[in-house]
């Protein structure tokens, strides 16, 4: 069965509402594709107004981040709920600043996950190393540890619509690229994990992609590894490169 690759943009905390949209507009034509689906993951107070940008386009909307719980007193956190109602179909789920400098631990990432799927929302979710971790030779171990913990009684079913990202910490923003091969063995670790998990056909469905670095020059390498169903991409989607490396081949 052939994967259909799904590139995202992270925007992180970059763009006000205004930028936002303009950054939409430079890059309507350019992110046009058949070939891949297209997502561009904004801060919260961009999702509105980017909706309403990318409407009629091939680009869907994704979240950076959202709170467990439906509604509430929990003062400052957006829930699932609003994120679908605003029209976002995706959102991304302990991304390494989150579990970093928010310290968000794997048992709130694993409820986090759960109220994704409930609510109907497509989940990211992201998982990689440190260096050290590299460097002692514990990289699969640790995102196995990861993978296991933060699907606890998710089912085949919903793992087989989402999309894992791994993301080597090491190569976030620093220009520092995971080699190819590094990627690819790390993501078919990932598949294999998943298989062990659940089944060969739940491994077989589910989307794993890249981040770390990508840009226009190396998309297209990494994407062509069996393994490799596309790039979650931070500091390369926020220009016209985005384009390059969504028309990657
Ligand atoms: P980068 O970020 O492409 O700027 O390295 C990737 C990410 O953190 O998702």
């Amino acid at each position: 069965m052939e994967r259909r690759k799904i590139i995202a943009g992270n925007w992180k905390m970059n763009m006000t509402p205004r930028q936002a949209v303009a950054l939409c507009a430079e890059l309507k034509d350019l992110v046009k594709t058949q070939e891949a689906d297209v997502v561009y993951c904004v801060p919260a107070v961009d999702i509105v107004p980017v909706v309403e940008a990318v409407k009629g386009t091939n680009v869907e909307v994704g979240a950076e981040n959202m709170y467990f719980e439906s509604k509430g007193a929990y003062t400052g956190e957006i829930s699932a709920e609003m994120l679908v109602d605003a029209g976002v179909k995706y959102v991304i789920i302990g991304h390494s600043e989150r579990r970093d400098y928010f310290k968000e631990d794997d048992a709130l990432l694993n409820k986090k996950v759960k109220k994704a799927f409930e609510a109907g929302l497509t989940p990211i979710l992201c998982c990689g190393e440190t260096l050290e971790q590299r460097e002692t030779g514990v990289t699969m171990d640790w995102i196995r540890l990861q993978i296991k913990s933060d699907l606890v009684g998710i089912t085949a079913q919903q793992v087989s619509s989402m999309v894992i990202a791994y993301e080597p910490i090491w190569a976030i923003g620093t220009g520092k690229t995971a080699t190819t091969e590094q990627a690819q063995e790390v993501c078919k670790g990932i598949r294999d994990c998943i298989a062990e998990m659940y089944d060969n056909a739940t491994a077989e469905a589910v989307r794993i992609q890249y981040g770390g670095s990508v840009n226009a020059g190396n998309a297209a390498d990494l994407f062509a590894q069996p393994d490799i169903d596309g790039g979650l991409v931070g500091g390369a989607s926020l220009k016209a490169d985005f384009g390059k490396i969504v028309n990657y081949k």
